[in-house]
């Protein structure tokens, strides 16, 4: 990438500025075309680990690599002009120290260019996040519904419903703001709790289930094309329907095939006469 067009980029310190100004946008995308697509209409793209599930159909986001986030984030910058690019750190890559967390955080950008990683935790990732962002790593956090412990969390549920439950996401928001994080992915929480840590915080709070009350949104960009019909949770919208859309092109595609109406004419080389 050009000098001029990293200049052109929104970095994490616009984002963090963007709080009380206007709604925050911001998709995920884990390819150049996509990237190219989403771009003149977001703030910020993130090139989340659910592409374990949307790109690679694994079950959870616990499979996801290094090498996957850096291949795809590479993509994704070679889509970009404008918006801020923030990197997944996969599970496993962050968790053991601050060390490990820093020198993966630190391939993540040198490799892919991208401006920031986001990791998942509250306060036992506090420390963590104070460690990389004193040494130049501009971090998105993520509370709440933390996809990466679903094997000790035991599910997808929104949370907050319980004193203790909100108690603890309460606790995780305030140690990761206080750590130095840019600003806050709140997943699946009640809106009551979404809005009190919104107001109580002075980073954007980016909310995917997580009400309106959240400074930006966020949601997987296959969801809300509609590219998946089999599965809509409540907190997405469809503003496409692509999945149909995709099948009956197929469908029409396989049909001129077998009755040899494709390829046509106009689709054919001809010798030089
Ligand atoms: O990986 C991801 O797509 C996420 C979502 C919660 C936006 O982190």
């Amino acid at each position: 990438m050009s000098a001029a067009g990293r200049t052109k980029r929104i970095t994490p310190s616009a984002i963090e500025a963007m709080k009380g100004t206007r709604p925050i946008v911001s998709l995920t995308a884990y390819t150049t075309p996509i990237a190219r697509l989403l771009d003149p209409h977001c703030d910020l793209l993130l090139v989340g680990d659910s592409l374990g599930m949307v790109l690679y159909g694994l079950e959870s986001t616990v499979g996801v690599t290094m090498e996957m986030m850096i291949a795809h984030g590479q993509a994704v910058m070679r889509g970009v002009e404008s918006a801020c690019v923030i990197v997944d750190l996969p599970f496993g890559s962050y968790q053991e120290s601050k060390e490990q967390a820093f020198r993966n955080a630190a391939r993540v950008l040198k490799e892919t260019g991208s401006d920031g990683v986001k990791l998942e935790g509250g306060e036992e990732m506090a420390e963590t996040v104070a460690f990389l962002v004193s040494r130049g790593i501009p971090v998105f956090g993520h509370v709440g519904l933390m996809p990466q412990k679903v094997n000790t969390t035991g599910g997808y549920r929104s949370l907050g419903r319980s004193n203790e439950e909100a108690d603890k996401i309460r606790r995780d928001a305030r140690a990761i703001t206080d750590a130095g994080a840019f600003a806050l992915l709140i997943e699946g929480t009640v809106e009551p709790l979404a809005r009190e840590i919104t107001a109580s915080v002075d980073i954007p709070t980016i909310g995917i289930g997580a009400s309106p009350a959240c400074d930006g949104q966020v949601l997987v960009s296959d969801d809300m094309l509609g590219l998946f019909s089999d599965f809509k949770p409540r907190f997405v919208k469809h503003f496409a329907e692509l999945a149909p859309t995709i099948s009956q092109a197929v469908e029409a595609y396989a049909q001129d095939v077998k009755a040899r109406r494709f390829p046509g004419p106009e689709h054919t080389f001809q010798p030089k006469t």
